[in-house]
């Protein structure tokens, strides 16, 4: 993955209810959803950051795992 454009990094999300929501998001000048996956309570994604995937969005309650850190959606700041 030396000389591809994106990271290759992986991220977990574990719901932590039913009908949690990730879109990945493209990479490139547009950025628009481009994949919709839910999960239900306890299921895991485990997803990669690819040549097609710059971001991901969450919603409903969940943890998420990066290499930065472990983020809660419904933590307050
Ligand atoms: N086909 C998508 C891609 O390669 C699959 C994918 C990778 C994905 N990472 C993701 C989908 C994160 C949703 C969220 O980009």
């Amino acid at each position: 993955m030396t000389d591809t454009p994106y990271s290759g990094d992986y991220v977990v999300i574990r719901a932590l209810e039913n009908g949690v929501q990730v879109n990945g998001m493209t990479r490139g000048p547009q950025t628009r959803f481009h994949h919709a996956e839910k999960l239900d309570k306890s299921e895991v994604m485990i997803a990669q950051f690819t040549e097609h995937t710059s971001a991901i969005k969450v919603r409903g309650k969940a943890v998420i795992y990066t290499r930065y850190g472990i983020v809660r959606t419904d933590e307050d700041a």
